[in-house]
């Protein structure tokens, strides 16, 4: 019998899947399988008997990779089983940007006492004027599972996209979208867009790939979106480009304090994957992939060996 412990909550459309091999524990001492969504692994110890180690969505720096490879024990993700969701926050994201909604819901709130709102509010819309994103041009860096559905969605939105994967080619954009704008370097996309937003993971080789070199070549008033992790992006870098008045908004998923300081930020606290449809997926995923690498070795979205 495998025991299993849950790190973080994962839906119990997942774990009801476990079958009669599986038991779930409250002792993570005794676990053969860790399923694990955002906590942190690295300072853990390791379970004496553990195997395998789940993580219910596509990041995996929470986890550390080589130790537990060195110990023996698989981890496994779920990549692009939260990707909708992901995209969906992506374009709130672009749209929060342009409107300003959340001047204007503060706004009504702030109002809302007030018998003649109404007429108040006629008055008061101008300063939450916004621009449209049809027409405009969207750099999408990163055409994995969620960069292609953003692309395709912002595209559906009328809007262009220019596209860039280090790991990809002009034919696999072409399949994404005949329309996408494909190019091999970075310095051909960032002069012409109006939105970029990132879709890579984190590694040592993208830590700060968005930094004053890339910001400069940048538009003016461009608008970033990360919603993929927040070490991607040089924070003294971008809060200069702010304070420069060159960027429009920073819309990101990850608060830092630097981030929260930033004149022109949008934060959302990592509500990327973040509904009950992705937290399905993702629980099913994780599940599914640790039941056939225990019942015949199948490693299907094995990220360390
Ligand atoms: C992911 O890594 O899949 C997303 O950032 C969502 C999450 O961490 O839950």
């Amino acid at each position: 019998m495998y025991k299993v412990h849950c790190l973080n909550n994962i839906s119990a459309k997942g774990l009801e899947l476990l079958d009669e091999n599986y038991q779930l524990t409250d002792n993570v001492e005794e676990a053969d399988v860790i399923l694990v969504r955002s906590a942190n692994m690295h300072e853990m110890d390791i379970p004496a008997n553990l195997k395998a180690v789940a993580r219910a969505g596509a990041g995996v720096n929470n986890i550390p990779l080589e130790k537990l490879a060195e110990a023996g024990v698989a981890v496994f993700n779920t990549p692009g089983a939260n990707a909708n969701a992901v995209k969906e926050l992506v374009l709130a994201g672009m749209l929060l940007a342009s409107r300003d909604i959340i001047g204007g819901v503060q706004w009504c709130r702030d109002n809302a006492a007030d018998e003649n709102i109404g007429k108040a509010a006629e008055k008061a819309k101008k300063q939450f004027a916004g621009t449209e994103i049809t027409g405009k041009t969207l750099g999408v860096i990163g055409l994995g599972a969620i960069g292609k559905l953003v692309a395709r969605a912002a595209e559906a939105l009328g809007m262009k996209v220019v596209g860039y994967d280090p790991y990809s080619s002009a034919e696999k954009a072409a399949e994404i979208s005949p329309n996408l704008v494909y190019v091999e370097d970075l310095a051909d996309l960032y002069p012409q867009a109006d939105f970029v937003t990132i879709h890579v993971p984190a590694t040592p080789a993208t830590k700060g790939m968005v930094d004053a070199e890339a910001l400069a070549q940048m538009k003016d008033d461009v608008v970033l979106l990360n919603f993929a992790r927040d070490t991607l992006v040089d924070d003294a870098a971008l809060t200069a480009a702010m304070e420069a008045g060159r960027v429009r908004a920073y819309v990101t998923d990850f608060a830092n304090p630097a981030v929260m300081q930033m004149p022109r930020a949008i934060v959302i606290p990592h509500l990327g994957a973040s509904t009950e449809e992705a937290e399905d997926n993702c629980a099913i995923m994780a599940v599914q992939e640790v039941m056939a690498y225990l019942a015949d070795g199948t490693k299907t979205h094995c990220v360390n060996m």
